[in-house]
């Protein structure tokens, strides 16, 4: 028996990187998961791949935009009556833009709220809805970003999300938590995936070279925290966000010839 046999998990933005290692994990231990993406071709792909590892047919695709709100509720409310409920949902469905404030545009403003933000705020509406009409105690996980507390140069769009985000797990929690579901953010911080190595063929070394435990991030980290606080160990913990980012935001800058520094270690 797997740790999550028989549960129903839904996750967006899914079709690789983080969505898809934490779908894979949870078919893995016995749930049935919808993988959703904006991509058609890759959510089917994914959903292919890991059946074919799990050795049964645990993973449905379910593609669709995260912003277009009627859609995306459609697609949990199928999920949910084909499965007779749902237990667990992820709204990690996240793009990001690097652009400077003075360049940025209402478009690229709005498009990154409509993912970002309107897609994670009504998935967790919708997923709600459904728990609540089954009577069953769920989990509610907002994937936020580690630049959702620090600032970061040209990040601005983004990070505004993702600092909203963490606001709206609190108030989630507040007002599900009657219910018996509990709803807890996930903080990333550099997280290796191929989104970010095609950005930077380096990353894994130059992050690595900036966190204070000495290495980039793995999808498996920000796993291991999704399957925790969705499992029953974690049914108390409710409205928290947890940063899973080696460190890296905890480090204040040092002056070089501080008189009183009892020695001059680079903590990373
Ligand atoms: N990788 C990191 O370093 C990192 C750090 C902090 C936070 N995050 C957050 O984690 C989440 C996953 O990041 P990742 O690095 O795995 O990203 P990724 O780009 O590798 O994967 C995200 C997936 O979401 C899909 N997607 C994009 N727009 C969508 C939409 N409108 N509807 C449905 N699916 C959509 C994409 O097609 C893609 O397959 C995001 O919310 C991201 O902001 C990532």
């Amino acid at each position: 028996m797997g740790q999550f046999e028989g549960k129903s998990v839904f996750i967006t933005g899914a079709g690789q990187g983080i969505g898809y290692g934490v779908c894979r994990a949870f078919a893995l231990a016995g749930a049935y998961v919808a993988l959703n993406d904006y991509d058609a071709a890759l959510a089917e792909n994914a959903a292919t791949a890991i059946n074919q590892e799990v050795g049964a047919p645990r993973v449905t695709a379910y593609p669709g935009d995260v912003g277009d709100v009627t859609a995306n509720t459609a697609l949990i409310d199928a999920f949910a009556q084909q499965r007779g409920g749902l237990d667990i949902v992820l709204a990690n469905a996240g793009i990001t833009r690097y652009m400077p404030f003075l360049e940025a545009t209402p478009d690229v403003f709005d498009r990154l709220l409509a993912v970002n933000l309107r897609g994670t705020y009504f998935t967790a509406q919708a997923a709600a809805k459904q728990m609540i009409t089954a009577g069953r105690p769920g989990r509610i996980l907002l994937t936020s970003s580690i630049v959702g507390q620090v600032a970061f140069p040209n990040f601005s769009i983004y990070s505004l999300t993702k600092a909203a985000i963490q606001m709206l797990a609190k108030s989630l929690a507040l007002e599900l938590g009657g219910y018996g579901i509990t709803v807890n953010a996930i903080t990333p911080g550099a997280t290796l995936t191929e989104r970010v190595v095609r950005e930077d063929p380096d990353y894994e070394r130059n992050w690595a070279e900036v966190t204070v435990t000495g290495r980039v991030g793995y999808v498996e980290d920000v796993v291991a925290a999704a399957l925790f606080l969705a499992s029953p160990e974690a049914r108390q913990i409710n409205g928290h966000n947890l940063v899973v980012d080696g460190g890296w935001s905890l480090r204040s800058p040092l002056p070089d010839d501080h008189p009183t520094l009892p020695d001059k270690q680079d903590y990373a």
